[in-house]
């Protein structure tokens, strides 16, 4: 059973229920190094899954013409093993202290740790695909891993955080997610439906744009215990998201004065984290992301419409509801 806070979730997994479990079966096959430090941290690391999201859309896109491929559900498990891969980075990056409720890698070991175990993992990867034996699905992943890296840079090197605009922000969920999104959907489709592959292509870019959207709004809005990670996270970062670049010109100058007071405090406090949370939510913030994130998940539909009716496509419209609607 999925906790209250997915719902809907299950229902995007029905078509490919039975296939999600081989792929968490083909996922734990791949981690083991035979070396002891390294599989305390693979295994940690695989006892909890997160929403096997990447996954779901590699097999749901591999049905969409009703010829679903067994080589999908092993796509499947490398697209999630990338994923996991750049989580354990990214939360070393961000400083962050959780993921999926537990301690993430960096706080329970080290930020060394997490460095190397993000590079095992993604090494790991490289192996599998290669594995496979085809040239393009290596392509394909090598070229989102590298999209992904510049995304985590982009964000990393930010210096006037608050002159960060709409634009920019595109450009760094583009690169950070729905680069990964959209190559589930590619990967999936090419193997089961070549004549589709453009199209789910698109349809995961506009799904991934509309994911991280909401991401970056439940980390304003939802509690940890719902999303697993902490709450206000994105903030105590100092990173500039977009319920904050909506918020902003609708300032007053001493709210704005309040968030340039985050922004160079190196340690802000939980109250001023709190207090600018409040006023992003006043000063429409989180309802304009919202509306953004809609635009975006009105356009990954408008992918579905030409393909043919069943299950599988049925799922990949409620994987966008779902996208829209979660609360953690
Ligand atoms: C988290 O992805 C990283 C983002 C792109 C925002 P998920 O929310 O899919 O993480 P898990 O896999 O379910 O933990
Ligand atoms: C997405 O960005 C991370 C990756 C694509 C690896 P975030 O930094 O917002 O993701 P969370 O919130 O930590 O999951
Ligand atoms: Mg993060
Ligand atoms: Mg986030």
């Amino acid at each position: 059973m999925l906790p209250t806070s997915l719902v809907g979730l299950e229902e995007v997994r029905q078509p490919v229920k039975e296939r999600l479990h081989d792929v968490e079966c083909a996922l734990l096959g791949m981690v083991p190094s035979g070396f002891e430090s390294l599989d305390e941290v693979g295994e940690y690391l695989f006892s909890r899954s997160g929403k096997l999201f990447r996954p779901t859309l590699v097999l749901l896109s591999n049905g969409v013409e009703g010829t679903p491929t067994e080589s999908a559900t092993k796509l499947a498990a490398i697209v999630e093993l990338l994923h996991v891969a750049t989580l354990v980075h990214d939360d070393a990056v961000d400083h962050s202290p959780k993921r999926r409720g537990m301690p993430t890698v960096n706080d329970r070991w080290t930020h060394q740790v997490a460095i190397i175990a993000g590079d095992y993992l993604y090494s790991r990867a490289v192996i599998e695909i290669t594995a496979l034996g085809d040239i393009e699905p290596i392509a394909i992943l090598a070229n989102t891993a590298n999209q992904m890296t510049v995304g985590e840079m982009r964000q990393l090197i930010l210096h006037d955080g608050l002159a960060f605009t709409r634009q920019d922000y595109d450009r760094l969920c583009e690169c950070k997610t729905a680069s990964l999104l959209s190559a589930a959907c590619e990967l999936g489709a090419m193997a089961g439906a070549p004549t589709r592959r453009e199209q789910l292509r698109a349809f995961g870019y506009h799904l991934g744009m509309a994911f991280q959207i909401i991401d970056d709004l439940l980390d304003y809005a939802s509690p940890t215990e719902v999303t697993g990670k902490p709450r206000g996270q994105d903030l105590q970062e100092h990173k500039v998201t977009l319920p904050l670049i909506e918020a902003l010109p609708n300032m007053q100058p001493s709210e704005r004065s309040a968030v340039e007071a985050v922004f160079s405090d190196p340690d802000p406090s939980p109250e001023s984290i709190r207090a600018i949370i409040d006023v992003v939510e006043a000063r429409g913030g989180l309802e304009r992301a919202r509306e953004h994130a809609g635009v975006q998940a009105a356009k990954a539909r408008e992918q579905l419409a030409s393909l043919p009716e069943n299950e599988f496509v049925s799922a990949l419209y409620m994987a966008v509801d779902f996208v829209v609607e979660r609360v953690g």
